[in-house]
């Protein structure tokens, strides 16, 4: 029989669990076996990370429609919400949501996959499609997650850079996309904000056997779609958000039109019940509501406008024109003004390494006087690294 101080020297304090017995591995040693086992490409990989919110003046770093939904439409939610059974699941792939979306896009239910956001859709992209060494083209800069989502899903990554002002290389694209199995294009391209034809994208549908994923998250601030073009490529997906011009980013719903087929090979992939109860109920009312969806994005595109103007009278500032609802801006220093804004309250998004992006930062467009308060930061920031450049020269 062991004592109490036995006892005591083998237990972790107060859990009642036993510490190592002599031999057994070293905590450490366990994570680091335990760690063993996840695929080298994972362990290699930085993750996705954002910075804390709280404390902000102007929150400009992630592409979010700044104006929410109206309290008493919130209020009508939250009654609905009340009167069903949380204990169950939602309704499997809602087909009430998926009508209302067909029918704002003019295209017939079968043809729209939801998902838990568009990111969602983009990991699903990749474990349906990309056995190991399959090609996927990309055009950076861009969206960093098609990128992520086809090397966690085996594929190789084949970047097909963009010229210095941001189009896309037409050719090089085709010929790398002939022989992939996936071709992101994304437009407005995140970060840039530069616009890809449709024209291009129906070139690059005829020239390969593999899917082509058109991501138009920003489409509603370009104003043009290629939803059409899915009726004569059904190697064409299309991938939308509410997160943007719907303002539902905090809710995760995006979407994917395609043929038929396509999407019924998809769904056998997608999450069950990846929408919830009150992502769908919250969708139905704004699909209900499109004058109030295209109110907000004409508020945030003259907003942009002006934001636009205002950048280029800040000296060493160089906005890039957008479709969307940011700007991206060459700075004199990327780090010092990121920080020196950050420092004042304000949040922009610092961009990828790319040779293309240097001293970029992306800010979002926002209210007028959280767009007023970036701009004071910017003078006042700049100035300041500019000066401080001046001085380290001299
Ligand atoms: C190009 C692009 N696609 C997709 C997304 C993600 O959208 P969601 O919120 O629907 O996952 C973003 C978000 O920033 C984006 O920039």
């Amino acid at each position: 029989m062991s004592t109490p101080s036995e006892n005591a020297s083998n237990e972790t304090a107060g859990t009642g669990l036993k510490s190592a017995e002599p031999g057994s591995p070293r905590p450490e040693s366990a994570v680091e076996s335990a760690l063993g086992n996840f695929r080298p490409l994972i362990r290699s990989l930085k993750g996705y990370s954002a910075p804390p919110q709280g404390e902000m003046i102007a929150k400009l770093n992630q592409n979010e429609n700044p104006y929410d939904i109206p309290a008493e439409w919130k209020d009508d939610i939250l009654e609905s919400m009340r009167s069903l059974e949380w204990t169950r699941y939602p309704v499997y792939d809602p087909p009430d949501l998926r009508a209302k979306l067909a029918a704002r896009l003019g295209v017939e239910p079968d043809r729209i996959l939801l998902g838990n956001g568009s990111n969602q859709i983009l990991y699903l992209l990749g474990t349906a499609l990309l056995s190991p060494g399959d090609r996927v083209v990309i055009s950076p800069p861009t969206f960093s997650l098609f990128d992520t989502a086809a090397r966690i899903a085996h594929g190789t990554v084949i970047p097909v850079d963009q010229d210095p002002d941001f189009s896309i290389d037409g050719p090089k694209v085709l010929a790398a996309s002939r022989n992939a199995r996936l071709t992101f294009v994304c437009s407005p391209d995140n970060p840039t904000g530069h616009t890809v034809p449709p024209d291009f994208l129906e070139a690059v549908c005829r020239g390969t056997s593999g899917l082509v994923a058109w991501d138009e998250a920003y489409g509603e601030f370009w104003g043009e779609t290629a939803v059409p073009l899915i009726e004569r490529h059904p190697n064409l997906v299309i991938l939308k958000t509410f997160s943007k011009a719907f303002g539902l980013a905090g809710l995760r719903l995006g979407y994917l039109i395609g043929h038929p087929s396509v999407v019924a090979e998809l769904k056998k992939v997608n999450i069950p019940f990846n929408v919830n109860l009150m992502s769908n109920l919250t969708a139905l009312k704004l699909l209900d509501r499109p004058e109030w969806v295209a109110e907000q994005v004409a508020r945030i595109l003259s907003e942009r406008n002006r934001l636009s103007g205002a950048l280029r009278s800040v000296p060493g500032i160089t906005p890039f024109p957008s479709a969307a609802n940011f700007i991206l801006m060459r700075t004199p220093d990327g780090d010092a003004v990121y920080n020196g804004l950050r420092a004042e309250g304000i949040l922009v998004r610092p961009t990828e390494a790319h040779p293309l992006l240097k001293n970029c930062l992306r800010v979002t467009v926002g209210k007028p006087d959280e767009n007023e308060a970036f701009l004071a930061a910017l003078h006042r920031v700049v100035k300041k690294v500019q000066g401080s450049k001046f001085k380290v020269q001299s």
